[in-house]
């Protein structure tokens, strides 16, 4: 032992694998310990288990938080946000094109500015650290100063974060279109950044339409470049961009074989929104083993459909939970999965809190590939954690103290609870936030 190490008595709640469909989770799927404790060591999780049992093998006169009256969760994993887009949240009445066009667009050229990108920087992850978020895959601007201003921030708070250039060489702003340097860009973005401590590189063309078949097939080249890559675009969001790719592409079968035949659908790929897919191009996603980062707050923003988790369940096809933000209305995790209770119940497929919390953070996890360091509070992760106080507001306190079983509190904090039952957020094995009192 050392001064490194840290000891936290809690309640501890993580799962090793996907708990199933069923009100209760499948066996071996839960850990959960009522009265818990936390061993880290420097940025990495030593020990878990029930307190009575690891407490003899603690190291005399070892200082224990007391955190018996909170919940430990891992970190909560948001697999597809653009942090260009906070300050543009909740702008009226508008879906998907004119959205773009109207408020996101205009925004976006202000990332030019180097400084105007460090302030968003730090102001994003201050408000996914105050929801619990730890690790995003997030877009940036088209501007590769955006990237590099987005990594600083996230080495600063030791974040373990994905985040690319946007490539868009057609049908945007002039002030926004790279042309051939956004493959340059984003070259040198990768060898600044991707495998750098706990950052990676995600290639970002934002969607067929706003790329040429050229830019995508560069894209396309980078990633059979180097496989420890990911990507991240937009697919089959909205009505009206299904039918204007239709036209922009008329030689492809469909939506979906336009990012096939550039070569952007593998295992380090997620694709938003996916929500007008038949099961063909969903076969066609999981035998590629990418995944769909189901967005539902901005989904119910934009008017853009319900998302069909039981035909992705059908298919085999991988989808995450995601925030989307800025079409997005809400950052933080509960949120997401509350608004992904919604949109089940619209389609007469609720989502139970176990699918939920485990999709927030080992499911997540999983998808990105990332499940060797986070997604679980196990030894050898990393100790990215956040600390949940189920009494934060009156309401929630009253309700919380109503349920008896785990599973119905799992529920009432996904419906009711918000930054303010995030008490503290963890990161690299540090206090990156607590609440205010
Ligand atoms: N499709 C292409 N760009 C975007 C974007 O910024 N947000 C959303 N929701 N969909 C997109
Ligand atoms: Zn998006």
């Amino acid at each position: 032992t050392s001064s490194s190490d840290t000891f936290i008595r809690a309640e501890l709640i993580s799962f090793a694998r996907d708990p199933g469909d069923g009100n209760t989770p499948e066996p071996g799927s839960l850990e959960h310990y009522g009265d818990g404790l936390l061993w880290l060591k420097g940025q990495h999780i030593h020990a878990v288990g029930h307190f009575a049992e690891l407490s003899p093998s603690l190291p005399k006169g070892a200082d224990v938080l007391n955190y018996r009256d909170k919940l430990i969760m891992p970190g909560f994993i948001d697999t597809h946000v653009h942090y260009v887009q906070l300050d543009i949240m909740a702008s009226y009445g508008r879906q998907l094109l004119d959205w773009l066009n109207d408020y996101t667009f205009p925004e976006e050229c202000r990332f030019a500015n180097h400084a105007h990108a460090e302030a968003l920087s730090n102001a994003f992850l201050d408000e996914m650290l105050r929801a619990g978020t730890t690790t995003a895959q997030v877009f940036g601007s088209s501007h590769p100063g955006s990237v590099d201003a987005f990594f600083t921030a996230c080495q600063k708070r030791q974040l373990r974060m994905l985040v690319g250039k946007v490539l868009m060489d057609r049908n945007a702003p002039e002030a926004l279109m790279d042309g051939v340097s956004g493959i340059a860009d984003s070259e040198r973005l990768i060898e600044d950044w991707h495998g750098n401590g706990r950052l990676g590189y995600s290639v970002t063309p934002r969607f067929a339409p706003t790329s040429t078949k050229t830019q995508m097939d560069a894209a396309g080249a980078l990633l059979r470049n180097d496989p420890t890559l990911w990507l991240q675009t937009h697919l089959a969001e909205n009505s009206g961009e299904l039918d204007w790719v239709a036209e922009l592409f008329p030689g492809s079968r469909d939506y979906l074989a336009v990012y096939e035949e550039a070569g952007l659908v593998g295992p380090r790929s997620t694709f938003a929104h996916g929500i007008h897919l038949d099961n063909g191009m969903r076969k066609r996603l999981a035998d590629r083993g990418a995944n769909i980062a189901f967005c539902p707050s901005s989904n119910l923003f934009l008017g853009s459909g319900l998302f069909d988790r039981e035909a992705a369940k059908q298919t085999g096809m991988t989808y995450t939970f995601a925030s989307d933000i800025g079409a997005g209305t809400d950052l933080s995790g509960f949120g997401t999965l509350k608004a992904a209770y919604q949109v089940g119940q619209l389609g007469g497929q609720p989502l139970t809190a176990w699918q939920g919390f485990y999709g927030l953070t080992m499911g997540n996890a999983k998808a990105l590939s990332l499940d060797s360091h986070i997604g679980q509070l196990a030894p050898s992760l990393e100790a990215d954690f956040v600390v949940i106080d189920t009494q934060a507001t009156s309401l929630l306190s009253r309700r919380i103290n109503h349920c008896t079983t785990l599973g119905e509190r799992l529920f009432a904090l996904m419906m009711l609870a918000d930054d303010r039952a995030i008490y503290e957020t963890w990161a690299g094995g540090q206090c990156q936030h607590r609440r205010d009192k």
